[in-house]
């Protein structure tokens, strides 16, 4: 039984965050920048045709800053942190089907009261019987608190809310434990390339608008290893741009993108590279399964894998959708071995943005550029 409310005690920041999102906003054009509705390239055709059943009040009150669905979600349990109007959710609901289930978590009321006054739409919309889907009040900080068990998700997602929490290290040590062994938490948020001023953090709306808590990228990285996570993968970045002067001038020189990161679940040690075939049995990736920045599996090709990335796919869900191949023994075919690509998602925005902008003039280019490793 979920708890509806939890003996958390909020800060200054949380009261804030909650006025902000309950009250200051009441639809995505309200917002002060672009962070929040970043564009992140074309979407996915399934999530596309997922997003055409939301009812319109939901999206009305989008707030994400990117793309939080991955892939291979049929019958998963799935958590979303800081769901707000449950966009995402409702996404998710048509994806894991009816025999999986998700569950939003949000603290503030005003966006779960959207959420659950459209549950019954939905589920008549998308030919459910019972609900998939669960709105619970509560913060990303204490998730056991509010009644989610340890252990018990497949998945978790959050688009655009860690950035908002007081307290990151908390976040990502509760999602670590409430996720199964094998478990993935995919997340966009947005973050800086460096550590801001105090009187940027101070900023009520600077925070609010995701710029005054955006994690340094670099403290991402080390907060994962921290809380037990494997490293990071880097999937997609998107350069934000700041229109409004007054929030230009407080900045600075300080830059901001939204990135999407993958971070497993799964048990440490020394991985070995090895040579992987994708088979193309996840559903809307059956040719290609992007991955992360640095590898997009084709059907039924040979690929070198790192020895992280082996880890990742070897004990998570994903390794269904795998032959593996350990290193030293050979494929008829070699193995396509990635480019180097920095971790870094200031570099992959500005790459993307290079490229999507020699697209719109005819040109071609890729960041998935591959050589064999003969
Ligand atoms: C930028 S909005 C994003 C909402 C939603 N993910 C979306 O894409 O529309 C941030 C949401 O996170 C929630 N939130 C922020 N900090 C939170 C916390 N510490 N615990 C729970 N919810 C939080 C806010 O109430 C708000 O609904």
């Amino acid at each position: 039984m979920m708890a509806d409310k939890t003996s958390f005690v909020d800060t200054t920041v949380h009261l804030d965050v909650k006025d902000y999102y309950g009250k200051t906003l009441q639809k995505t054009s309200d917002l002060q920048s672009n962070a929040c509705v970043a564009p992140v390239g074309p979407l996915p055709k399934c999530i596309l045709q997922a997003l055409k059943k939301v009812h319109p009040d939901v999206t009305d009150r989008y707030y994400g800053c990117g793309l939080a669905v991955p892939e291979c979600l049929e019958g998963c349990r799935i958590l979303d942190l800081g769901c707000g109007s449950g966009r995402d959710c409702y996404i998710l609901s048509q994806l894991v089907g009816e025999a999986g289930h998700v569950t939003g978590v949000d603290m503030t009321e005003d966006q779960l009261e959207v959420a659950r006054k459209h549950v019954d739409f939905h589920m008549k919309e998308f030919g459910y019987k019972k609900p998939n889907v669960t709105f619970v009040q509560g913060y990303i900080e204490a998730l056991t608190e509010a009644g989610l068990e340890k252990n018990s998700f497949d998945i978790i997602i959050s688009n655009c809310v860690v950035n908002l929490s007081p307290d990151k290290k908390k976040v990502l040590t509760e999602a670590y434990n409430v996720l199964k062994d094998g478990g993935e938490f995919f997340f966009s948020d947005m973050y800086s390339n460096g550590r801001q001023t105090e009187e940027i953090k101070n900023n009520k709306v600077l925070w609010g608008e995701g710029f005054g808590g955006a994690l340094w990228y670099k403290d991402l990285l080390q907060l994962a290893e921290e809380v037990g996570f494997r490293p990071p993968r880097l999937v997609k970045a998107n350069v934000i741009t700041v229109d409004n002067k007054e929030m230009q001038a407080i900045l600075g020189d300080f830059k901001f993108v939204s990135a999407t990161y993958r971070l497993f679940k799964v048990p440490k040690g020394s991985p070995k590279p090895c040579k992987v075939i994708y088979n193309g049995n996840i559903a809307g990736s059956e040719d290609s399964l992007h991955f992360d920045c640095q590898y997009t599996f084709k059907a039924d090709q040979v690929v070198e894998v790192d020895g992280e990335l082996a880890a990742n796919l070897t004990h998570s869900r994903y390794a269904q959708a795998f032959t593996f191949q350990p290193p030293g023994d050979s494929f008829e075919s070699c193995g396509v071995k990635p480019k180097a690509i920095s971790g870094d998602p200031f570099e992959l925005a500005a790459q993307l943005q290079k490229q999507s902008a020699a697209l719109a003039t005819g040109g071609c280019c890729s960041t998935q550029s591959a050589t064999c490793c003969k």
